[in-house]
């Protein structure tokens, strides 16, 4: 069983140093997946100057880099405020499946004043993974991280996309 009390004084440890919020979310994002038996997926998703959730720091294999603010178990952790676990992904209508392997999820707001400015959602191929243990395991964790991190700065507006007919081009 995993030592959540061990697993928050190395969180502790870890975020004292620095106070980058992607440096910080990157190693918090290392050290749970590290730690945590049989996840397959942790990670940040923001919220954006859209309407979307966007890709944050993450372990695990690419997932889908933005999600719709009201959509999926993330959406709902997001626009609820509140903590989803859900035991079996294939029984929750309105799952987004990034990753074909997913059984089993749990997704925690990320909450400042009331406000959300993201989750960090954690993914399992086992089916309910995620006991009443690690629930209030995760998210204390996921307290202490948002009781250390700032929000990362977001641009007001979203920058076009990449254009690689421009590389090479001096901007006006
Ligand atoms: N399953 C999530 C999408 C994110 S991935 O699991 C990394 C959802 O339904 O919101």
């Amino acid at each position: 069983m995993t030592d959540y009390r061990l697993l928050e004084k190395q969180v502790r440890e870890l975020l004292s140093e620095e106070s980058d919020p992607i440096a910080n979310a990157a190693n918090f994002a290392a050290l749970l997946f590290g730690e945590i038996p049989d996840l397959s997926w942790a990670g940040f998703y923001y919220a954006g100057p859209t309407d979307e959730l966007v890709l944050g720091p993450f372990q695990g294999r690419p997932a889908c880099a933005r999600l719709p603010k009201g959509r999926g178990v993330c959406g709902a952790a997001f626009s609820s405020r509140q903590i989803v676990v859900v035991d079996d992904v294939s029984q929750f209508a309105d799952h987004i499946a990034c990753d074909a392997d997913a059984r089993s999820e749990m997704v925690v707001p990320l909450v400042v004043d009331n406000v959300a400015y993201g989750v960090f959602d954690v993914d399992s191929a086992r089916l309910k993974r995620f006991s009443s243990n690690d629930q209030r395991g995760i998210e204390r964790l996921v307290e202490a991280f948002v009781s250390r991190t700032a929000p990362p700065q977001r641009p007001e507006k979203e920058s076009p996309a990449f254009d690689e007919n421009s590389v090479g081009e001096i901007p006006e």
